[in-house]
């Protein structure tokens, strides 16, 4: 096979026709509606025990936000629909230069929960020149992992996700825990909600967007969140956080899916999250570009390919191949022919995510309009595959189009914070509930 015929035949065991992404879409709106009934399904349905916010969520509330690879402490007040920031302070679960990690199976529940309250105590002292703590204060806590919920401040980790592997959290409540390690510290802020953050993005974009019923996180992770109509344990609406990132019906797997699988520590498990997701983008194109070097369809040296495997490539790498081409030469010291073909098979990874979440998103929408698509709707969404990657907005955009062949009838908004500011709304919404 020459050069060019390799890259030809990849591409195409990327692309994602419109047939396969409708077959898609109809197995996922079946496997919500099985999982939403209890019956067995990829996607986990957990209750959020959360509404449509009503806007008149007010005060100052702290929050805590955990998904996977920071830990963020804010502050936060709430009027009118709007909001203040008024502190923040942001730790990383692991340390780049390896002096501490808590994300390893070395790390007890305490330990990675007094981290987080240790990160809210920086925060409170942050704000001590400014205002005092004030009278018992509330916290909003996003645990980003499939949590069964049994209330609005009472969720059980079913499984860790995103590569995590902390001892001693599954089968716990993080807001428990929490509220222990901030006890431990004498921390006097009481934690009153916990949500997934795919809920609180949605959360916030539904304070303005009326049409707002999809939230989704195209991030480290990838998951999504509707609001069930009428939720089989209330009659009412809710908030269903779906556990996209486990759905693998009809998945157009590769071997580099396959071998990604095979080399996690969930094997079986989040194999749309490992198609799509930040967590796992750079290590797909690692794959790709070794099977392409052993098949001597790319870089002619050793020199650049040992160079390239010289570093963990990252999605940040993955986004500089494809807007950079010229940097990735001297980054790797390859032809611009090498570097346009890294190029390529960017792009081929990136549309094949943009491809498959709206999939899976049309899938949603066929659930909610019960088959005909009469409604416009607007589908928020947070975290940096969307925000960053070169086109993903634009892709998504076609991509749904061409499913509901009535062009931005459901358009796609970028929400940022949804899981801290979300976090807020949450907390203010328990508070409402209990009085
Ligand atoms: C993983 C988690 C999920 C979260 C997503 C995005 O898929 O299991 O709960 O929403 O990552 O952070």
């Amino acid at each position: 096979m020459t050069q060019n015929t390799y890259l030809d035949s990849f591409r195409k065991t990327f692309e994602i026709s419109t047939e396969k992404m409708l077959e898609i879409a109809y197995g996922f709106r079946q496997a919500m509606e099985a999982g939403l009934q209890g019956q067995e399904s990829p996607l986990k349905m957990l209750p959020s025990f959360i509404e449509r916010p009503s806007g008149n969520e007010e005060g100052v509330f702290y929050t805590v936000d955990m998904g996977g690879t920071n830990v963020r402490s804010t502050k936060f007040k709430l009027s009118n629909r709007g909001f203040e920031r008024l502190g923040e302070v942001k730790s990383r679960l692991k340390d780049p230069d390896g002096n501490y990690d808590y994300t390893n199976e070395n790390t007890s529940a305490e330990m990675l929960f007094d981290f987080f309250a240790k990160n809210t105590e920086k925060l409170i002292q942050q704000g001590e020149q400014q205002a005092s703590l004030g009278e018992g204060p509330k916290l909003g806590h996003t645990f980003s992992f499939p949590s069964r919920q049994v209330g609005i401040n009472e969720a059980y980790l079913i499984e860790w996700t995103k590569e995590i592997k902390v001892a001693g959290v599954v089968g716990n409540n993080p807001n428990k825990l929490l509220k222990e390690a901030l006890q431990r510290h004498n921390i006097d802020i009481e934690p009153v909600a916990i949500l997934n953050d795919t809920v609180g993005t949605l959360l916030v974009a539904q304070y303005t967007h009326e049409n707002a019923d999809i939230g989704v996180i195209m991030g480290t992770g990838y998951n999504s969140c509707y609001l069930e109509g009428k939720h089989p344990l209330t009659g009412k609406e809710m908030i269903v956080n779906m556990e996209a990132g486990n759905f693998n019906i009809k998945l157009p797997l590769t071997k580099y899916d396959i071998e990604i699988d095979k080399r996690s520590v969930i094997p079986g498990a989040q194999l749309l999250e490992k198609m799509v997701s930040g967590y796992y983008i750079g290590e797909i194109a690692t794959l790709i570009i070794e099977d392409f070097y052993a098949n001597k369809a790319i870089f002619d040296d050793t020199d650049s390919m040992n160079k390239f495997r010289s570093k963990k490539i990252d999605s940040l790498d993955v986004e500089n191949y494809i807007l950079y081409p010229e940097r990735t030469t001297h980054v790797l010291g390859c032809s611009l022919d090498d570097a346009m073909k890294l190029k390529d098979i960017s792009k081929s990874i990136v549309l094949r995510t943009a491809r498959l979440v709206v999939a899976t998103l049309f899938g949603t929408l066929l659930h909610i309009e019960d088959n005909e698509i009469k409604n416009e709707h607007v589908i928020a969404v947070d975290g940096t595959i969307f925000e960053k990657m070169p086109n993903v907005p634009e892709l998504m955009q076609q991509a749904m189009d061409e499913l509901t062949r009535s062009p931005n009838k459901i358009v796609f908004k970028l929400v940022k914070d949804g899981s801290g500011l979300g976090a807020a709304i949450a907390a203010a919404v328990a508070e409402a509930k209990s009085y």
